[in-house]
């Protein structure tokens, strides 16, 4: 005589259950990458992924060793924390090597409107012009030196020094 009249679905349910776990855990054996869970809820293996990526970027500190010139101009003017490789793009390469992989020299008529055309989007405090208008068809650099922009910082016509 069982507790319950009909003990035997239980017990046919419970089976269920319990193989119905043994499937998921067999699964998750194999679905469930092995460094799952190393260090939180993420694959550990990742991390190292991404660290084997090439570099691009070098990082200012690294320019500012070989172009100590124009890193002091920089940082004397209004550009001071608009870093290198935000005008320049990424230029690790060159960093490595600078013989082998000479830049390119940005395009101030594509460079400078990027930040500065005039936008009800960008802050108001925030200088901008309406290019067109402002350059009068010139180049930027006839006026301003992309590395201490401000007009009477001392060094404008002529180019970047
Ligand atoms: C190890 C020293 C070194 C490092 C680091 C370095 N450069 Fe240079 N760079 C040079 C040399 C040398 C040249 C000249 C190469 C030539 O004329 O072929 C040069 C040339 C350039 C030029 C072209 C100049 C021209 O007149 O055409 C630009 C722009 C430049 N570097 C920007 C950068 C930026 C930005 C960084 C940082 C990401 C950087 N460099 C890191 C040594 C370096
Ligand atoms: C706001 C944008 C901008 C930033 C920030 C910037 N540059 Fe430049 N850089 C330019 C432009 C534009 C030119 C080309 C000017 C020209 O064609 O007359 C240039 C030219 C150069 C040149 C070659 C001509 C020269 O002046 O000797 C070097 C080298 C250089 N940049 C290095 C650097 C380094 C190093 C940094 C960071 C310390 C830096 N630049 C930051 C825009 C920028
Ligand atoms: C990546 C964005 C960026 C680019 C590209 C850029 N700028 Fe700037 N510029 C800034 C920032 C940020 C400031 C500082 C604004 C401040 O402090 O209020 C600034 C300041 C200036 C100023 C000073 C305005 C004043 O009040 O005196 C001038 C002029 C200027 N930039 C011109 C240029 C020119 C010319 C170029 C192209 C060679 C250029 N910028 C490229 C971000 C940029
Ligand atoms: C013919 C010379 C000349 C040329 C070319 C020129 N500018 Fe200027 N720019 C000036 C002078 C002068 C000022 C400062 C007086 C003023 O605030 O209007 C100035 C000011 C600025 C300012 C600051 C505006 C503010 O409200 O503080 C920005 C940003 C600027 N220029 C960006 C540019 C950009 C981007 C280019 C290229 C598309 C450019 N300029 C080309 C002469 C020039």
């Amino acid at each position: 005589m069982s507790i319950f009249k009909d003990a035997g679905h239980l017990f046919r349910f419970a089976a269920l259950f319990v193989i119905a776990f043994l499937v998921f855990l067999v699964v998750r054996h194999y679905v469930v990458p092995k460094s799952f869970g190393k260090y939180g809820h993420y694959r550990a293996a990742a991390m190292d992924e991404i660290a084997a990526h090439p570099m691009k970027f070098a990082g200012h500190q690294a320019c500012e060793q070989c172009h100590s010139d124009v890193a002091a101009t920089h940082a004397s003017g209004m550009h001071a924390h608009v870093n290198c490789e935000a005008c320049h793009g990424p230029l690790e390469k060159h960093a490595e090597d600078p013989s082998s992989v000479t830049p390119k020299l940005p395009d101030t008529a594509t460079l400078c409107v990027r930040c500065h055309e005039a936008s009800a989007a960008r802050p108001k405090n925030f200088p901008q012009v309406k290019s067109a208008e402002h350059s009068g068809g010139m180049p930027c650099q006839t006026c301003h030196n992309p590395h201490s922009p401000a007009i009477g910082s001392g060094a404008a016509a002529g180019g970047a020094k």
